[in-house]
């Protein structure tokens, strides 16, 4: 194969003639000189093409190329602060693989709804692009801190025959003629894989029903779940703490310049230390129900109603913009671009002006025994600046595998993780139920078929002891990294409830 040279690698090239291939992504063509912006896959450099440089033939070739044609060009780099990249490549030859017309996507704004079903092409604009990098990131920092820290990985099965995690959210499936499931956790296999290993952990797709449709559920997502053997619920603590805190380092060294563009605080980031904050439920109610709770989602709508109103006149000059007589096309292109953006943001704010009554509500009678609901913990994580543990919550709001707590059997020794600044869940996990009497009667009554879970029984039987493990969503985790509002952008293609195209 010729040798050709990727954008990122420019800096070791300077002054040298390369062979660049990619994509136009942007271009200001011109009668002598066309300054076109390429697209590589590992970054963006403006390549100029002097109608006097060029051999006969190529120039008109290269200036009518609309956007995300792909080409093949040749020239000298010189680096260069001011463009693109920082390298700029002059341009001696070209060549065009495939002329694309058309393109969809225009450096216009679209709605998401748009975006979304071009996610496809999507892929190739700078927010995505960003996006999925990090996430690859997040993946191998996942994946290093388990194999470096004496972790064996267990693939556990797709195809489950029981509940993990409670039965409204199982898919089912036909297996030659018998009902299974898809996988919601891996973890009751984990178990198993800990008391021959010590230490495991599972990595692999997830699948749960969820109804609705919320800015933080998928149907499928990823998830990462390590387990312990020998561990209390302090050691699950120290390790997820550990954990977290070595994702948000390597996501700050390697990718600032994307957390910059994606316009996350990296101060936020930065705070990631330990210790992390840990409550108990019960605090965590009381917390909800007092004065700060209140204070926070009060001076909420205060400002959300002052932003809606700079919204609605903003978008009403825009409209008027659009619709002019006298306003050149470009201007009006432009103002209609704006207007989209800010209806969408106008009918999100809305949506949360409308909700805020009712989540003071809720935090204001919150009572001992409800499961934290989604504002809830946005509220909770809002309080803080640091994760948080929220630990011990009510048995019967938990799953059957969680360890009743002996100083107040109330309660199981479990923990959610939320992320600071409103994010929520990022992590859910427990010490297990090591007593074989004490986890049979809670399988019993949760009504669940003792038959199928005979092996998990086995676990109790033979030389049980003390163990413990956590599960983090992989697109909750970069969805907070990168400061995103929904889920969706987080993971290449988002399957929602009523959403599985492309
Ligand atoms: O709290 P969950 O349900 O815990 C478990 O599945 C345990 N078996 C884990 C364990 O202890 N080994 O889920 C763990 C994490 C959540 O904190 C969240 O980050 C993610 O998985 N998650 C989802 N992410 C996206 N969409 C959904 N519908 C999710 N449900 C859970």
């Amino acid at each position: 194969m010729e040798t050709v040279t990727a954008i990122r690698q420019l800096c070791d090239h300077v002054g040298q003639t390369v062979r660049l291939r990619g994509w136009v992504y942007h271009s200001r063509p011109g009668g002598k000189i066309t300054f076109l912006v390429l697209r590589d896959g590992t970054g963006l450099c403006q390549c100029v093409i002097e109608k006097n440089d060029a051999s006969a033939g190529f120039y008109d070739d290269i200036k009518r190329l609309a956007q995300e044609s792909s080409l093949e060009v040749t020239g000298t780099v010189s680096a260069d602060e001011r463009s693109t990249g920082g390298f700029e490549v002059r341009v001696s030859d070209a060549r065009v693989i495939h002329p694309a017309r058309d393109y969809p996507i225009t450096p216009k704004a679209h709605g998401i709804e748009f975006l979304m079903k071009h996610r496809h092409l999507w892929f190739r604009s700078k927010r995505p692009w960003h996006v999925l990098r990090i996430r690859s990131t997040v993946v191998d920092q996942i994946r290093r801190f388990f194999n470096d820290n004496g972790y064996v990985l267990i693939d556990t099965p797709i195809f489950a025959p029981a509940a993990g995690e409670g039965s409204q959210t199982l898919f089912k499936v036909d297996y030659f003629g018998e009902e299974v499931y898809l996988a919601q956790t891996g973890q009751l296999y984990l178990e198993a894989a800990c008391m021959a290993h010590g230490k495991v952990y599972c990595f692999g797709p997830t699948f749960r029903a969820e109804k609705s449709k919320t800015r933080r559920h998928l149907t499928e997502f990823w998830m990462v779940e390590p387990e312990i053997a020998f561990a209390s619920l302090d050691d699950v603590l120290n390790v997820a703490e550990d954990f977290i805190c070595s994702i948000a380092e390597r996501v700050l060294r390697d990718h600032r310049d994307e957390l910059v563009e994606l316009g996350r605080n990296l101060e936020d980031l930065q705070a990631i230390k330990k210790p992390f904050y840990r409550v108990t439920y019960s605090q965590a109610a009381e917390l909800l129900r007092g004065p700060k709770s209140k204070a926070l989602l009060e001076s909420d709508l205060k400002e959300k109603s002052i932003r809606l109103g700079e919204l609605d006149q903003r978008i009403t000059d825009l409209e008027s913009t659009a619709k002019s007589g006298s306003a050149s096309q470009w201007a009006k292109d432009k103002a209609a671009a704006e207007a989209i953006e800010l209806r969408e943001e106008r009918s999100e704010l809305q949506e949360q002006i409308g909700n805020i009554p009712h989540h003071i509500e809720l935090a204001q009678n919150f009572e001992w025994g409800g499961d934290l609901g989604g504002s809830d913990e946005t509220i909770i994580s809002r309080l803080h600046d640091r994760p948080v543990f929220v630990t011990h919550y009510p048995k019967h709001c938990k799953a059957f595998y969680m360890r009743e707590d002996r100083s107040d059997e109330r309660v199981v020794e479990n923990f959610d993780l939320l992320a600071p600044q409103g994010f929520g869940e990022i992590i859910g996990g427990s010490a297990r139920e090591e007593d074989y009497d004490r986890l049979l009667a809670r399988i019993n009554h949760e009504h669940l078929p003792q038959a199928d879970y005979e092996w998990y029984l086995d676990l109790r039987r033979y030389g049980s002891v003390p163990h413990g493990g956590f599960g983090l969503g992989v697109e909750r985790t970069v969805a907070w990294l990168c400061g995103l509002k929904h889920i969706r952008e987080t993971i290449p293609y988002p399957r929602m409830m009523g959403k599985f195209y492309p």
